[in-house]
């Protein structure tokens, strides 16, 4: 009989590298390592030849990039997400496609278990299974960090070194981070302490606002439909204009955020994020919706972007739910076009003007001046009206409390 196979969520840090070998013995199975590229700049090179000499039998590296972009990041920008109205959920958003991708490998590769790396205290534990239950049941899942007996990273490197896998050389950070295009993820270390500023060295790719340049940068960013397809005029394509305002937001200091956030176990942690071109693009977003949005759905979309925004981080993104509040979104987006400049200057990010065909800024109703064409008359009996039962009820008071 041919052995088992085990599809994994493979890094190639310690506890994925060490994972493989675990896993091989602990089922006598063979290890498919499969890892998607979401535009992390860690180290990407070599990792076949990694996840072979540390015991895989098969390797998948699978660019997500663009996928990420048009099918998760724009949805999310379009339905206005911020976790508890700060994070833009990079991690978050990656999981789900990630696990996908996993699941994609397993069943092409005549998988029949999934292995993550994520550790029993968090939120991508969640979002891992909660994926792999609504897109593949009949898969078993396992979760070698919560139930191996490494207590500590010397000891996994202790495991490392006794079964020849190769651990890289780079001394490893202080901190825990994850990265995608969408934004970076720092906890752990000093970071713990929640009275204790973010350490510079904690901090990926920003410059610090005071050491951001003298001069301000402006951008002009178009957006079609909720999506933004241009910079400065130069149309381009969603990743590379991620990119972009990536590197500009770095430059001047934008998008670092710092936060004490409620995770789906019931634990509060602090969590430092660097997320420079998600910060300017919900805010622009935001801005143009201003403008371009009926007073009512305006008002009401805020519920629906904090419902998405919790969908997303508790792990539900393949579900009925999101389906339903996508429907809602889309409805909302198509009259969001128009062009939105922002100025990005030691850290912040400010508005400089918008302008859209499908604005609902009526200047000859909003002026104060000659050309004002607002019926002042009108504004009497609406007033008469609009107050009137607040006015009764007054009056019923007064009455009842002679
Ligand atoms: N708190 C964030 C989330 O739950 C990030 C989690 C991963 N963070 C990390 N530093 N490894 O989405």
């Amino acid at each position: 009989m041919s052995k088992d196979k085990i599809a994994i969520a493979y890094s190639g840090g310690l506890d994925t590298s060490v994972m493989i070998k675990w896993l091989k013995d602990r089922y006598d199975a063979e290890i498919v390592a499969v890892t998607g590229n979401l535009g992390q700049q860690k180290e990407i090179e070599n990792l076949e030849q990694k996840a072979l000499d540390t015991g895989a039998s098969g390797f998948s590296f699978l660019d997500l990039r663009a996928d990420f972009v048009e099918n998760y990041i724009w949805k999310a920008l379009k339905a206005g997400a911020l976790y508890e109205d700060v994070y833009p959920l990079a991690t978050a958003l990656g999981r789900p496609l990630l696990a996908k991708a996993l699941v994609d490998v397993a069943l092409e590769t005549d998988c029949t278990m999934l292995a993550h790396g994520c550790t029993g205290k968090g939120n991508d534990q969640v979002r891992f299974e909660v994926t792999f239950a609504s897109l593949a049941p009949h898969l078993k899942v396992l979760a070698p960090l919560r139930e191996w007996e490494f207590t500590s990273r010397e000891a996994e490197i202790a495991y490392a070194l006794e079964h020849d896998i190769p651990v890289s050389a780079t001394k490893k950070s202080p901190y825990s981070i994850d990265e995608n295009i969408w934004g970076i993820s720092i906890e752990c270390g000093v970071l713990e302490d929640p009275m204790m500023p973010p350490p510079e060295d904690a901090y990926q790719i920003t410059t610090s606002p005071e050491k951001a340049p003298d001069r301000a940068a402006v951008i002009d960013i178009e957006f079609e439909q909720g999506i933004p397809i241009a910079l400065d005029g130069r149309k381009m394509d969603g990743l590379a204009l991620i990119e972009e305002l990536n590197r500009a937001g770095a430059a001047h200091g934008v998008g670092r955020l710092d936060m004490v956030e409620n995770r789906v176990v019931g634990i509060k942690s602090r969590e430092i994020y660097e997320a420079p071109a998600a910060t300017i693009l919900h805010f622009a977003h935001r801005e143009l919706e201003r403008l371009t949005l009926e007073k009512t759905v305006f008002q009401y979309k805020k519920n629906i972007a904090q419902d998405y925004a919790n969908l997303i981080y508790n792990g539900t993104w393949f579900s009925p739910m999101r389906e339903a509040l996508d429907g809602f979104v889309e409805a909302t987006q198509k009259t969001v076009s128009g062009l939105v400049r922002v100025k990005l200057f030691k850290g912040s990010v400010t508005l400089l003007g918008r302008t859209s065909p499908w604005s609902l800024y009526n200047e000859e109703l909003a002026t104060y001046t000659e050309a004002d064409t607002f019926n002042h008359k009108a504004a009497e009996g609406f007033i008469h009206l609009y107050g009137l039962g607040l006015k009764t009820y007054s009056e019923v008071q007064a009455r009842n409390s002679r």
